[in-house]
């Protein structure tokens, strides 16, 4: 029996894949519809393990196109929808912002103006810790909380803080139960390739140069993924509309230790390391306080990073087949743009 429809953005993308696999897992009743464009960054291969589940449905298609969302609002009527689907890579909004603005601005208006028209239980905005900015290195004390002041540094995050604000204008004005998750950054299986960790490791394997940006001391809080769909079904279910919840697990690394960390565990020198010119306007240190979704959700991270970054290591050793299909093409011009000689 059928309990709830949840329809999922984003889902052939890195962590709006996980979200679907963790969400059918443990609710095998559910009707899970995902839409996603299948930009560079979506892979339908990701979702074969589901694809042919008779409780799946995938739809081929763009959150800016309002058309094909009210229709798809009008004959799947979902009880929950959840945003992942985003332009996501800051390296890329820094060469070409627009594709930014449209998709996660605009395809965020587009989704609640149907759950406007159509009513839906909750609406979830899977947002991020960067709409804050950066915290100082030698201030180990100060977290980003929820009412820390949005000050962003990138076209990516100044995309996201938008759709935020869009997010909380439809709470107020139109009274939308929807809700708001900002994230530390992300590891675990699936992530595209161009990110901070997949690529380390890649490259590693390809006995390829690690480019590491700047001095390598810029702090990210990292989160295993699967913490994070937890989260956000705790979030769906039992958080308060119209309420921000940042999720993090205090587990912040320095760049160039958890590459370290990759060369150990893959056995490869460290003379593979590259420093190359820093990324413009790069946040030095991220860091979430999630007191917030502990004591109102009962929420805390799973996953040791120790633990975790190994069997992600290994997760990317042992499914060369799935990124070797999508490091070829698009991809390889993307990194002769942003990565030159190297
Ligand atoms: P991703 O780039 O791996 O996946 C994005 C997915 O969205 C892809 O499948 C892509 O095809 C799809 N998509 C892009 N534009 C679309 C459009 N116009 N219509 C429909 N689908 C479209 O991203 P991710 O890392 O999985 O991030 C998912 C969400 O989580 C994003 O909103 C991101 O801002 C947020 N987030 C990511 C992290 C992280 O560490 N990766 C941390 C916090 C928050
Ligand atoms: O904090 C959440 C954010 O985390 C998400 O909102 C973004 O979608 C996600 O991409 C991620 O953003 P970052 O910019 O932190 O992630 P990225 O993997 O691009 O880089 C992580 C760190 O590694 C950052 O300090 C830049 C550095 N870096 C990255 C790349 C790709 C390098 O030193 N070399 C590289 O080649």
């Amino acid at each position: 029996m059928v309990t709830v429809t949840i329809l999922v953005t984003g889902g052939a993308g890195f962590i709006g894949s996980n979200f679907i696999f963790y969400w059918m897992e443990n609710h095998a009743d559910d009707r899970v519809v995902c839409l996603d464009k299948l930009t560079y960054a979506g892979n339908l291969s990701t979702l074969e393990p589901v694809m042919d589940k008779p409780n799946f449905r995938f739809v081929k298609g763009d959150i800016c196109d309002k058309n094909l969302v009210l229709d798809l609002f009008r004959t799947e009527r979902p009880e929950y929808v959840v945003n992942f689907a985003a332009e996501s890579h800051v390296d890329r909004s820094i060469d070409g912002p627009e594709v930014f603005l449209r998709t996660n601005i605009l395809g965020t208006a587009a989704l609640l103006d149907a759950c406007r028209e159509f009513g839906v239980g909750r609406y979830h905005q899977v947002s991020t810790d960067e709409v804050y900015g950066d915290l100082p290195l030698d201030r180990p004390d100060l977290f980003f909380t929820e009412d820390t002041p949005l000050h962003t540094s990138s076209p990516y995050s100044a995309s996201k803080a938008g759709s935020d604000l869009l997010v909380l204008s439809y709470v107020r004005t139109y009274g939308l139960p929807a809700t708001i998750s900002r994230c530390s950054n992300n590891y675990g299986p699936y992530q595209f390739p161009e990110k901070f960790i997949p690529l380390m490791v890649i490259n590693a394997l390809n006995n390829k140069p690690l480019p590491v940006y700047g001095d390598g001391l810029n702090v990210r809080d990292w989160l295993h993924v699967k913490d994070h769909c937890r989260a956000i079904e705790l979030i769906l279910r039992n958080g308060r509309a119209g309420e921000i919840y940042n999720i993090g697990g205090h587990n912040e690394k320095r760049n160039i230790d958890v590459v370290k960390l990759i060369l150990q565990e893959l056995n490869k020198p460290e003379s593979l390391i590259q420093y190359v010119a820093d990324r413009k306007g790069h946040d030095r240190r991220y860091a979430i306080d999630p007191q917030k979704i502990h004591r109102e959700l009962g929420w805390t991270p799973q996953t040791e990073f120790d633990d975790g970054i190994r069997r992600t290591v290994r997760w990317y050793v042992s499914s060369s087949d799935w990124w070797r299909e999508i490091v070829s093409g698009e991809y390889q011009e993307y990194y002769r743009k942003t990565y030159g000689g190297i």
